[in-house]
């Protein structure tokens, strides 16, 4: 808790926790990033879950740039959000949980994207590749969940949960 602590006491996370303007501006740019990253990942997802079948799947490749700016976004605002009340947030199990979902999310959208980019062939070649239904369905869910817990520690008292 050291870490943390000194953490939140640096001038950044000071000047984030105190200043009007900077948590609601940092938020307001965690929900754009969030809408960019969960947006363009969500639709490839849908996509090979059989959404949109005209869309052809190799174009929606063009939407990584999007998810990775938007992961960006929320991973900085995040950072800078979460220096605000460190100890505490660390401490809130769904804030451990968020943090886990995010990063075995990003695992399987690495995992996903891989195959479905460079193994060739057409749509239904594609959507028949072993798993990889199984990889869009787990990542809506993890991103889902992420966000609900996201929303919960954010609402509620973090000693709670
Ligand atoms: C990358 C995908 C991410 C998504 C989808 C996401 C989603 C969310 C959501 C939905 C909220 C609730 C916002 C609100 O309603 O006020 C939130 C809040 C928060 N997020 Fe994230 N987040 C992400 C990444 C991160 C990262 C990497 C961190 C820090 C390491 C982080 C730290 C925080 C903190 C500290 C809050 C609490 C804000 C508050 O209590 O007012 N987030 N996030």
């Amino acid at each position: 808790m050291n870490f943390l602590n000194w953490l939140q006491n640096t001038p950044v996370a000071i000047f984030v926790a105190e200043t009007l303007w900077a948590y609601p501006l940092l938020e307001t740019m965690h929900t754009l990033g969030m809408a960019m990253l969960l947006g363009s990942l969500g639709l490839i997802n849908l996509r090979v879950l059989g959404y949109k079948r005209a869309l052809p799947i190799i174009g929606t490749r063009d939407l990584l740039p999007v998810a990775w700016i938007g992961f960006s976004i929320n991973a900085f605002s995040g950072l800078m959000l979460f220096t605000s009340d460190a100890v505490n947030f660390f401490s809130s199990n769904t804030f451990r949980v968020k943090i886990t979902l995010i990063v075995i999310a990003g695992i399987n959208a690495a995992i996903l994207s891989r195959k479905l980019y460079t193994s060739g062939g057409d749509d239904a070649a594609l959507v028949a590749l072993p798993g990889v239904k199984g990889l869009a369905a787990s990542s809506l869910v993890f991103w889902v969940v992420a966000v609900i817990c996201g929303r919960i520690y954010a609402y509620y008292p973090y000693y709670s949960y």
